[in-house]
């Protein structure tokens, strides 16, 4: 097997499918438009999804990139040695062109002539089939034709071998030919497998047949058969390499050295200062990645700035945790972007000044108050151990209960208030000592500040909060209430499937199945000018992801959201999870007026709406 550099990975992946008369479709941003309560890119498809639905694409029907993705759903994982925030994504798409046939041969072609992986141990999964799709009989003899041993090929149900994403409708989706390949050969028993829990076999990548649509109640198959194939290029590249960690990738061991050399800590050694130096190389490239995208974001205490805020002061905690000076951690940024990331993402080369002081100012604001909070945060741990000490002192029966071992939500909000700590970190640092926080009570409080600075600043959402300016906030708006008129008029099947804003206009794209007749767009029309009319109020509420679900607030990529979401309700017309920012009443939005209503892609409309 041949070794590769993250460089060399990069390349090959691309010309191989070149050659195979792919266009390289180049990566987009990270970052979401804030409108579908998506905040970052999280598959290498989601891009794609219009197309794989019928939509054409300009650049052929047959595509390839390596696309970076954010998935912060696993956050608390990281500081094991696979798990990233930010991860790339090494993809090739079929729209509607080759099938089955070419893509097994060309991921065999791949996987045994150019990484030389022996074809006797390739092991492959393939759907079992169910009511809703046939077992994937097709693929499996295709395999065989190959050379893959039928011992190693195995049919698997739909919770391993069928790709969709989880919570959505109408998004493209099928059943899925997956890759294995052992790491060692030595089996832990006779029976050891792919299915075995010993982890000797690894999948390396998977080609899905996405020729289904998800239904509220089913599935449908769509008017293209499509290939949709994704190698995760960490992964990939720490098994080709022949490493277990990939921490110990290219990726990282620059980071990792300098972080050594400047701390004296041997990584690997000792499981405590590992994981951190592991959160503080993930989450710095995550941030970096952020802040020096093509939409880039800064840090902040609302939607993605948010999350991007908690990578940060995160690695702030762990480098202090370490010894590690904080103020290397832009020199940390700075290996990534010269050593790592120049040549395939050249826009971060070129903001890299910008990157390295928003960096810097991020440190130097947490550590302002890091200091001082973390005094708060031992003196409000040794009440709790000084409580627990009276109670038992004065009753040597007493057990303590586990509302004893506890923060309070007010405690909570005011470190993160004042002295800036995510409530996660709290969480964190509280469970290192075995003592937890009231999370419900952190929210009460959360809830109850917001009002109140709500009626003290009227002005907040001008201000530009989100980065948003005044018209796009009330396009932002005026989308929801499209959105809930729509369901009334066509249906609750009126989900949506995409928006735009700029700040002339707003583009929405939601599934109907048949072009919108005039009356219904006069309908629309006029429902969402009554609810402007009646001037409803927008109300924003943090909850758990559930609790909004419970509640029927309207989201488009369940799975992908956070465990905190932000629910907008207007009056009674409309809820849903959404990043913001909204205007604070609607009566402001002046006249909604429906301009074009249009095809976008099968089953899904597009409406452009302006306000005058
Ligand atoms: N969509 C597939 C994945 O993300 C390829 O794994």
């Amino acid at each position: 097997m041949k070794k590769y550099t993250s460089k060399e990975l990069r390349e090959t992946w691309l010309n191989f499918y070149k050659s195979k008369g792919h266009v390289d479709i180049g990566a987009v941003s990270l970052i979401g438009d804030g409108t579908t309560g998506v905040m970052f890119n999280v598959a290498g498809m989601q891009p794609l999804m219009p197309y794989l639905l019928g939509e054409k694409h300009k650049d052929g029907v047959r595509l390839c990139n390596v696309q970076g993705c954010v998935r912060t759903i696993d956050i608390d994982s990281v500081g094991d040695e696979s798990h990233c925030t930010f991860f790339e994504m090494m993809g090739n798409w079929s729209l509607g062109d080759y099938f089955k046939k070419e893509k097994t041969a060309w991921t065999f072609e791949l996987l045994t002539e150019v990484f030389g992986l022996d074809k006797s141990k390739i092991c492959s999964t393939v759907f079992a089939g169910n009511e809703s799709a046939p077992r994937d009989e097709e693929t499996a003899e295709l395999l065989k034709g190959l050379g893959i041993k039928e011992e190693n090929i195995f049919y698997l149900g739909k919770e391993d071998n069928w790709w969709e994403l989880a919570g959505t409708t109408g998004t493209p989706c099928g059943p899925d030919n997956e890759w294995f390949y052992p790491l060692t050969d030595e089996k832990c028993s006779d029976n050891c497998d792919i299915n075995c829990q010993c982890n000797r076999y690894v999948e390396i990548g998977n080609d899905v047949y996405m020729q289904y649509e998800k239904l509220e109640d089913g599935y449908r198959p769509l008017k293209n058969k499509n290939v949709d194939t994704g190698f995760g290029f960490e992964r990939m590249l720490m098994f080709l390499n022949g490493l277990r960690d990939v921490y110990r990738t290219d990726l990282f061991v620059d980071v990792v050295s300098y972080i050594e050399s400047q701390t004296g800590i041997k990584y690997g050694e000792d499981a405590e200062s590992t994981k951190s130096i592991r959160i503080i190389c993930d989450h710095m490239r995550t941030a970096l990645m952020l802040i020096g995208d093509k939409n880039g974001i800064v840090p902040s205490n609302v939607g993605a700035g948010y999350i991007l805020r908690r990578l940060l002061r995160r690695a702030i905690r762990h480098a202090r945790k370490i010894n590690f000076n904080t103020s290397d951690l832009r020199e940390v940024a700075n290996i990534y972007i010269d050593k790592v990331y120049d040549k395939a993402y050249p826009l971060l080369v070129d903001k890299k000044q910008y990157i390295l002081s928003e960096i810097q100012k991020e440190v130097d604001k947490f550590n302002k108050t890091i200091e001082l909070g973390t005094k708060e945060f031992e003196k409000l741990l040794s009440g709790i151990e000084k409580k627990i000490a009276f109670l038992t002192s004065s009753n040597p029966d007493y057990v303590a209960k586990p509302e004893d071992r506890e923060i309070s939500g007010k405690s909570a909000f005011r470190l993160y208030d004042t002295f800036g700590f995510p409530i996660e970190m709290t969480i964190e640092m509280a469970e290192e000592r075995g003592i937890k926080v009231d999370e419900d009570g952190f929210r009460e409080a959360f809830a109850h500040h917001q009002e109140l600075a709500r009626t003290t600043s009227a002005g907040a959402f001008k201000s530009g909060l989100g980065g948003n300016g005044e018209m796009e906030t009330k396009y932002h708006t005026a989308t929801h209430l499209l959105n809930a008129a729509l369901k009334r008029v066509i249906g609750e099947s009126s989900c949506q499937k995409g928006s735009n804003i700029t700040a002339e206009r707003l583009r929405f794209d939601f599934a109907c199945d048949h072009k919108m007749t005039a009356e219904e767009l006069k309908e629309t029309e006029a429902l969402v000018n009554s609810w402007i009319a009646a001037d409803y109020k927008v109300e924003c509420q943090e909850m758990p992801k559930t609790k909004a679900v419970e509640i029927g607030a309207e989201h488009q990529f369940l799975d992908r959201y956070p465990d905190i979401v932000t629910v907008y309700s207007i009056g009674e017309v409309s809820k849903e999870i959404c990043t913001g920012p909204h205007v604070k009443s609607i009566g402001e939005l002046g006249k909604f007026v429906i301009k074009k209503e249009e095809a976008s892609s099968s089953g899904v409309r597009r409406i452009k709406a302006i306000l005058e």
